[in-house]
Order: C-alpha cells, then sequence, then structure tokens
C-alpha cells in the first residue's frame, strides 16, 4: 500500500464530539474529505444540523446528534445510533470542551466540576461507550483533544480546572492505550496551542490585551488556525499512524519549546 494511500478514510465512520463549530468542525472536515462518513453529537444540535448540512456536501454521509458527552445515557444514545446508521465505529474524536477563567481560590467547586465533567469524564464516557463496539470490531483509533495547558500553565489567565482537565486527559490517553492495545485500538492525543476558535473569541472580547500574551511567547508569532489540526486527525485516524499509540502531538506554533 503506497503511503498516501494509508491515509485514506473511505467507508470509515467518524465521531466527532463537540464538531458543531471550532476545531472538531475543522477536524471533522478534514476526515471527511479523506472519504470518512461523519457523526457530530453536540449539545447545540441546531449547529450540528448546520455543520453535517454543510459536510454532507463533500460526498460523505453525516448525522447530527443532541449529546451533552457528561450524559451517560445520551453518550449510549451516541454510540447506538451511529451504529444503527452506519454499522460501525471506527474513528473517534473526543474533541467537546470548555474552559473558565477563575482564580482558583474564587472558584466555586460546581465551576471546577463542570469543567472536569466535560473535559475528562466527558472524554472518558465516550471512549469507554465506543470502545465496546471497537473492540468486538478488533479495531478502532481514538483520538483525545488535550491542549498544551496539559504540560505548561497559561499566562496571565487563571484557568486551574482547565489545565488540569487537560493533563488528565493526557494521562488517560496513555492508560487507556495501554488498556486497549490488545484490541487493536490506537489511543492518542492532540495539544494544541492557541487556536483561532469561539472558545478563545469569547475570552479575548472581554481583555483584548491577553493575545499580546499568547503570541509574544510563541516562536511562530501568531494563533493557530483551525484547519491546521486537520493533517494531524487525518494521521491518527488512519492506517498512516499505525504504530503509534499512547502518544501525544503537540501543535502550538512552538509555544511549549521555551
Ligand atoms: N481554541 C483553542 O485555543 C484550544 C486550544 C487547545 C485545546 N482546545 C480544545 O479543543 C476542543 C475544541 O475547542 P474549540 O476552541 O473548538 O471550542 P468551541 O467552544 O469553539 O467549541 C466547542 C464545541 O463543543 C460543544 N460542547 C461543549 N460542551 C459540550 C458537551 N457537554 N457535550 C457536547 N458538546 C459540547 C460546543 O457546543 C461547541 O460546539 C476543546 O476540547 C478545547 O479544550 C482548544
Amino acid at each position: 500500500m503506497s503511503i498516501l494511500s494509508k491515509f485514506k478514510l473511505e467507508n470509515k465512520t467518524a465521531i466527532v464530539t463537540g464538531a458543531a463549530r471550532g476545531l472538531g468542525m475543522a477536524m471533522a472536515i478534514g476526515l471527511a474529505e479523506a472519504g470518512a462518513n461523519i457523526v457530530i453529537p453536540d449539545i447545540d444540535y441546531e449547529e450540528a444540523r448546520k455543520t453535517a448540512s454543510e459536510i454532507a456536501e463533500l460526498g460523505v454521509e453525516t448525522l447530527a446528534l443532541k449529546t451533552d458527552v457528561t450524559d451517560e445515557e445520551d453518550v449510549s444514545r451516541m454510540v447506538a445510533e451511529t451504529l444503527e446508521r452506519f454499522g460501525q465505529i471506527d474513528i473517534l474524536i473526543n474533541n467537546a470542551g470548555i474552559c473558565k477563567h477563575i482564580p482558583a481560590e474564587e472558584m466555586s467547586k460546581k465551576d471546577w466540576e463542570e469543567v472536569i465533567n466535560v473535559n475528562l469524564t466527558g472524554v472518558f464516557l465516550c471512549a469507554r461507550e465506543v470502545a465496546k463496539p471497537m473492540i468486538k470490531a478488533k479495531k478502532g483509533s481514538i483520538i483525545n483533544i488535550a491542549s498544551m495547558s496539559g504540560y505548561i500553565i497559561n499566562y496571565p489567565q487563571p484557568q486551574v480546572s482547565y489545565n488540569a482537565s487537560k493533563a488528565g486527559v493526557i494521562h488517560l490517553t496513555k492508560s487507556l492505550a495501554a488498556e486497549w492495545a490488545k484490541y487493536n485500538i490506537r489511543v492518542n492525543a492532540i495539544a494544541p496551542g492557541y487556536m483561532k476558535t469561539k472558545m478563545t473569541a469569547q475570552f479575548l472580547e472581554k481583555k483584548p490585551e491577553m493575545k499580546e500574551f499568547w503570541v509574544a511567547p510563541t516562536p511562530m508569532k501568531r494563533m493557530g488556525k483551525p484547519e491546521e489540526l486537520q493533517g494531524a486527525a487525518v494521521y491518527l485516524a488512519s492506517d498512516a499512524s499505525s504504530f503509534m499509540t499512547g502518544n501525544v502531538l503537540i501543535i502550538d506554533g512552538g509555544y511549549t519549546v521555551y
């Protein structure tokens, strides 16, 4: 098989959580361009439907679902409805995530738990449920969207629950990779740096001066564009990365080198 054909995802089904917009949407488009059918579970069902119909124009099948990744019943239904429609799940990108900027000493248990529940528990629940059919099929690729915040502490904004959740995602990735290698399921992560999405825009709208703190220590002197994660997503989803598991691709314009 030639190297470029190993990147192809035709006849594969990919679930990308939280792909109604932002990084998830960009990665879903990348997988669709490589040939995969796409499932978009998102709490924002209207946006998910719009994105699903846009992606369908690329010539693949798509399905939008109303799913809260923190809700076990929703996650079970996500897997059941995907299997009903497509008969298989080959790829899961655990992308849904949230961030709160609150000083640690002022953070309520509720705010702490909301972030941990979506970013860490949600990743675990989706991985656990999707692994069940993958174990039966004896194949699969799971990609968790961590962050450079799992390695470094962002400055100047205080985001303790986010940073802790993303460090958790990195170790969860390694743990699941170790457990599920025997089933031919690979589990890897992508750790983006500062990317231009609604998540970062909502913070920059309130404090535009933060951008300089984000960009100045980035060797490439800019924020990333969502489509700049597409190559990594297709690589990790496909047979091009067949000997890679339990690892993390850091895509941050060099922010973590200093
Ligand atoms: N933007 C960045 O700079 C950046 C950097 C590193 C990592 N990340 C991570 O990338 C992922 C995507 O971030 P983004 O910037 O595209 O964010 P975004 O806010 O633009 O999009 C997040 C999507 O997730 C959905 N979502 C939120 N909570 C959900 C839930 N409980 N169940 C299902 N869907 C839910 C939202 O409706 C939205 O469609 C997140 O995990 C984020 O932590 C982002």
